[in-house]
């Protein structure tokens, strides 16, 4: 069944593999891209998302700008794993188109709104603040979205902290906000995208594809590669937010546990840091799950064939 989804991201390098991925499956509906201020800032991220999509040749989903803060702290980016543009390491093709009349907010509340209910997935890859601020804008949006499916915290482990990751600790307000309203979230954490490394011969297998998209990605990994070697002292580098969208292509490629899961924003030490409740099996009524096993055979097979995909030019 073919999934619509909205992607909230702030590309990045594995943000760019993400929409790259919903571009390239047939079962994944595209709506839209909206950009939030993360791993670089807004304008730099909005640019970059309008590139990615100008790479795979894709002109028709809209990209809306969205948040350049988080809801109440500075933003803090990410230019050690990132670069100064956010996608240092490839030639970026020239947008040859801008950005939508429409905030990034609107434009998820109006795409909900404007679709049967139980028909949308949001998948953020970045701070959850557009979200957080739909929520508030348009509180309906709770009851009428599918689920949501988001890259970011992680239970026993942290990477911009010891214990919070990076989408989580720039806004951990808006995070909160979001993992508190009662729709089904799964948190594709850490944990599980520690998993998805982008070993040396998986970057061959998708360079042998010998497109210029797939050239383009083999870049990606290339500085994504010595970024996460420098400094967070990977070998091989964790292709994070594609997660999101392998779990809704298929959603065997990770298993996923239930479990209460909130948001720290006062700790000291602590702050956004996702804590999951693991005492007890999750209540009946647990609307929260997080990414434990990855199928990391499959999800690459699935990243080969929407990077082919692509070359071969989507009929959409
Ligand atoms: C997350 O932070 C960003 O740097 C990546 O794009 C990913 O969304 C991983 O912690
Ligand atoms: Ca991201």
């Amino acid at each position: 069944m073919v999934k619509k989804i909205i992607l909230d991201s702030d590309p990045g390098h594995d943000d760019a593999v993400a929409i790259l991925l919903a571009l390239g499956n047939k079962n994944i509906d595209l709506l839209g891209v909206t950009t939030i201020g993360g791993n670089q800032t807004l304008h730099k991220v909005t640019y970059n998302a309008l590139a990615v999509l100008e790479q795979a040749h894709e002109y028709k989903v809209p990209v809306a700008a969205g948040c350049a803060k988080p809801l109440v702290r500075e933003l803090e980016t990410a230019p050690g794993i990132h670069g100064d543009t956010g996608l240092d390491g490839v030639d970026l093709p020239k947008p040859s188109r801008s950005v939508i009349d429409k905030h990034g907010v609107d434009f998820i509340i109006d795409t909900i709104m404007g679709n049967e209910p139980k028909t949308i997935t949001l998948v953020p890859t970045g701070p959850l603040t557009n979200i957080a601020m739909a929520v508030r804008k348009e509180p309906r949006i709770v009851d009428r979205v599918k689920e949501v499916v988001l890259m970011g915290g992680g239970v026993h482990v942290g990477n911009w902290s010891a214990v919070a990751e990076f989408n989580m600790k720039v806004d951990p307000e808006a995070a909160h906000v979001v993992f508190n309203a009662p729709w089904p979230v799964t948190m594709i954490g850490l944990d599980l995208t520690h998993q998805a490394l982008c070993t040396p011969a998986r970057q061959r297998d998708i360079e042998s594809i010998g497109t210029p998209t797939a050239k383009f990605v083999s870049q990606l990994m290339d500085f994504f590669r010595k970024s996460y070697e420098k400094n967070q002292g990977f070998v091989d580098p964790p292709v994070h937010d594609p997660c999101t969208v392998a779990y809704l292509i298929d959603p065997s490629v990770i298993t996923v546990r239930k479990a209460p899961i909130d948001v720290e924003t006062q700790g000291t030490l602590t702050l956004g840091m996702t804590v999951a409740d693991l005492r007890a099996p999750a209540p009946a009524d647990c609307h929260t799950q997080f990414g434990v096993k990855l199928d990391a055979d499959r999800f690459w097979q699935l990243i080969h064939e929407a990077i082919a995909n692509i070359g071969e030019g989507m009929d959409r």
